[in-house]
């Protein structure tokens, strides 16, 4: 019997996806892929959202669509840069633009990227906010400080530990959205 990969959508708290949160989403999602998974990246640089609240947001074509492609996916995998102690506007603009009927009961892998010193406050933060849409944040998570220096020249995590911790949390993710669609049968 043929098993339907689960759908994971990666999400950024920056514009592109060179960025280095961008660039942390997309080794989640190449790892995702390798097993098995059907793998996405919605990249604001290509298809911004409006800020929620704009004139005629409520319609825009960007925003139907990256609602129906939330809707679509099983789980996520999300990075975003700490700024002033906590997510970017961009991250949390994105997240104005889904709701329980987007999100609700669906797994999340939470990352972040921070200039200084690595601290939990993003990822606390977001794990607040993904309550209120009644995701699931699986317990592993990953924050990458002095985030400069993360990276070799191909763009894989210098530090293997931190290489192993990303591959946990995927892993996590996978077996926990695995899980739940079962239960759901
Ligand atoms: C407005 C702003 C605020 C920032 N605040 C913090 C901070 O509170 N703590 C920290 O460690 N780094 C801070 N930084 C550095 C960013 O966390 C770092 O540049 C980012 O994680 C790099 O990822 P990116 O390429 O995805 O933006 C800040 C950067 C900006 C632009």
């Amino acid at each position: 019997m043929t098993q339907t990969p689960l759908r994971i959508l990666g999400l950024s708290g920056e514009y592109r996806a060179t960025s280095k949160s961008g660039m942390m989403v997309n080794l989640a999602l190449s790892y995702a892929e390798s097993k098995g998974a059907e793998i996405m990246f919605w990249d604001c640089a290509e298809k911004p959202l409006p800020f929620v609240g704009e004139d005629g947001c409520w319609e825009h074509p960007n925003v139907k669509e990256f609602q129906a492609l939330a809707s679509s996916c099983d789980a996520f995998l999300i990075c975003s840069p700490e700024y002033h102690g906590t997510m970017s506007g961009v991250m949390k603009n994105t997240f104005d633009w889904l709701y329980d009927k987007h999100v609700g009961g669906k797994v999340f892998g939470l990352m972040c990227t921070l200039g200084g010193m690595q601290n939990s406050n993003t990822l606390n933060h977001m794990r607040i906010m993904l309550r209120w849409l009644h995701a699931w944040p699986v317990p592993e998570q990953l924050a990458v400080g002095h985030v400069k220096e993360a990276f070799d020249d191909e763009g894989n995590l210098t530090d293997e530990d931190m290489q192993n911790r990303l591959h946990g949390l995927v892993n996590s993710v996978m077996e926990t959205s695995s899980l739940f669609a079962t239960q759901s049968e």
